[in-house]
């Protein structure tokens, strides 16, 4: 029935309408907000590469948290920022860690709020690759143990979930075995299954401090040319037990995502990466572009593509505007 009887502009007509038939909403407890944690008292500074993102030492947090919590935002994903490192990262496994002090702030203020710590070594570790090196190579079973070890002790100290972002192989069933043995049936693995050696991370690298000393990470990362070998990282998370799976970066990648949808029944979570929000943020200075429209617009097409979870910088935001449209 072509036009003139179909006609798709019957149901675009007013705002209530289009709400009625909106086929994809945000909400801000499917968005997930990343705290850079700082050794050390009294910091609060913002990344200069991230407007409106600031790194908090563990005693600046009760602010922010109670911000978070009062814009229905559901989680927080927390990256540690220490103030030594070593060669096999060693201040990751310290039970008065950055991170392990910070987990157990937010969980006295807001107890309820997901706390959720990303496990990966190379924000600890001198050289500033995701595990422990062998010469010039990252040594995958050795790094195994240590993801493991610092996956516990995040949950030792209040963690509710873990995402280890690292990349080696069989990271997710050593983490969850650890877990079982520690007595951590409950605690689920959110796996940054896919993740590709993106460009896009250049913003987190200064905000972490993790830039490799040499080389890079394309041989643990993935090639952005791979999408079946995507796939594969994919479900070998999910038979060594990941409970949510992520596609990392977002926005280059939403082919990934939408497969990833099609092709397996768990929660999948999409990272809004760094670089992704350094865009928006020096575009929207300038005047070039509407910041209040493009970020919906943005996260609606993460979304749509088929991720149940966005990590991204942008989730305050969101929030706050969608708590002012009510
Ligand atoms: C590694 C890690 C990275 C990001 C999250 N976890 C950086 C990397 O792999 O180099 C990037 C996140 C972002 O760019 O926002 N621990």
């Amino acid at each position: 029935m072509p036009y003139p009887t179909e006609r798709m502009r019957r149901l675009r007509r007013t705002g209530v309408l289009r709400g009625m038939i909106q086929e994809t909403r945000l909400h801000p407890s499917s968005l997930i907000y990343p705290l850079f944690i700082q050794e050390g008292k009294g910091i609060v500074e913002e990344i200069s590469s991230m407007p409106g993102i600031s790194r908090f030492s563990p005693d600046r947090l009760q602010t922010e948290i109670a911000e978070i919590a009062s814009l229905d935002l559901g989680s927080v994903l927390l990256f540690g920022i220490p103030e030594n490192k070593d060669p096999t990262g060693s201040a990751a496994l310290d039970e008065k860690g950055v991170v392990q002090q910070a987990i157990r702030t937010i969980k006295k203020e807001v107890p309820e709020l997901v706390v959720i710590t990303d496990v990966c070594l190379c924000e600890y570790t001198s050289h500033g690759h995701c595990g422990v090196l062998d010469g010039e190579e990252v040594d995958n079973d050795a790094t195994l143990d240590l993801l493991a070890r610092m996956a516990v002790s995040h949950v030792e100290a209040g963690a509710d979930m873990v995402a280890p972002s690292d990349m080696m192989d069989g990271r997710v069933g050593a983490i969850r075995s650890a877990l079982d043995e520690g007595g951590f049936i409950r605690i689920p693995i959110m796996s940054y299954a896919a993740k590709f050696a993106s460009a896009f991370y250049g913003p987190f690298r200064e905000a972490a401090e993790s830039t490799p000393a040499f080389g890079d990470r394309r041989s643990y990362q993935m090639d952005p040319a791979n999408h079946r070998e995507a796939m594969r990282e994919i479900e070998l998370d999910i038979e060594e037990g990941a409970d949510i799976v992520m596609v990392k970066p977002a926005l280059a990648y939403l082919d990934v995502l939408r497969e990833a949808r099609e092709l397996f029944l768990h929660p999948l979570a999409a990272y809004n990466v760094s670089g992704e929000y350094a865009m928006v943020k020096a575009a929207a200075a300038r005047g070039w572009v509407d910041e209040e429209r493009i970020v919906p617009e943005i996260l609606m097409s993460i979304k749509r593509a088929g991720a149940d979870l966005i990590i991204t910088y942008f989730a305050k935001q969101m929030a706050e505007q969608l708590k002012d449209k009510g």
